[in-house]
């Protein structure tokens, strides 16, 4: 029978187990003039890994260097899959952020000018110079700008926060009538911080007072911090003024168009 032993004493010579590393071929022996306490950790620890692994992978006897190497490359493996995963997950909830008519887009169907602008858009380069794409009906600034999210949402991780404009009206004055402190700073702070902010049809309603003071804090916010705005609009800077008609226009004005590239694409179609 074993005789019990005390858990720092060292492993004796004669139960040394010698084996042959199946990778490098050199031979080991899984304790080494160890402490028995901190082999059988190495025991576990082995054990441990080797859950992890693929069946096949996990019987395989290896000394303490290509274990080490297996780790990492284990390690390596696990933070691919969980990116590979988290880009599923966001690929799984895009329907639910992208109405279903501006999922796909057929190029042939398109205006000219979306199509001579559409990598200019679409491959646009995370940065904190947004885009403000100006237009009349029918131009395919909502379109191009849904494939440029799909490409920062899906694609590369970026949180984003999309609104139609007059929802985001909508949205504000139900959610501060719940009250500041409890409902409208978390939703606006939400707003502020996301990587990238989308207003779709912006100006197309007059904005209340309210509307346009928080909307304005919301670009101060994210300009000052250099955070990007995605804009479809039918205005120019002349008419959106006329139609926001309060006096904070003019400064919202002059953040949008000093923080965004603009791209003026006109609805004639392809000849
Ligand atoms: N499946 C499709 N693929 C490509 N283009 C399409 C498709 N369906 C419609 N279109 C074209 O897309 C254009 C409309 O795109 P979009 O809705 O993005 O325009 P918009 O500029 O946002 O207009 P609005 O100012 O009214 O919001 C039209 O020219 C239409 O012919
Ligand atoms: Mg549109
Ligand atoms: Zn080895």
């Amino acid at each position: 029978m074993q005789q019990k032993r005390i858990l720092t004493e060292p492993l004796p010579q004669d139960e040394r187990h010698e084996e042959t590393c199946e990778e490098c071929g050199q031979a080991f022996s899984t304790a080494v003039d160890q402490p028995l306490k901190e082999s059988i950790f190495r025991l576990m620890d082995r054990r441990l890994y080797r859950e992890r692994m693929k069946f096949d992978e996990a019987w395989r006897n290896l000394c303490d260097l290509c274990l080490d190497k297996q780790q990492e490359r284990q390690r390596r493996e696990d933070i691919e899959f969980a990116a590979a995963a988290k880009r599923e997950k966001r690929e799984f909830n895009w329907p639910n952020i992208c109405p279903v008519i501006y999922r796909e887009s057929d190029p042939a169907r398109l205006p000219a000018d979306a199509v001579k602008n559409w990598a200019r858009v679409v491959d646009w380069k995370y940065q904190e110079r947004g885009l403000i794409l100006i237009g009349p009906t029918g131009a395919g600034k909502t379109r191009l700008c849904y494939a440029l999210l799909r490409r920062l949402y899906v694609e590369q991780g970026h949180s984003c926060k999309l609104f139609k404009c007059a929802d985001f009206a909508h949205e504000l004055l139900e959610i501060a009538s719940e009250g500041y402190g409890a409902k409208l700073r978390p939703w606006l702070k939400a707003i502020c911080e996301a990587d990238v902010l989308f207003l779709d049809d912006f100006g197309k309603m007059r904005f209340s007072e309210k509307v346009a003071t928080e909307l304005f804090g919301i670009v101060e916010k994210r300009t000052a911090n250099g955070l990007p705005i995605i804009i479809s609009t039918n205005d120019t800077s002349d008419t959106l003024a006329d139609r926001m008609g309060d006096m904070s226009a003019g400064p919202l004005i002059r953040r949008l168009r000093e923080f965004n590239d603009t791209i003026t694409l006109t609805n004639k179609p392809q000849t």
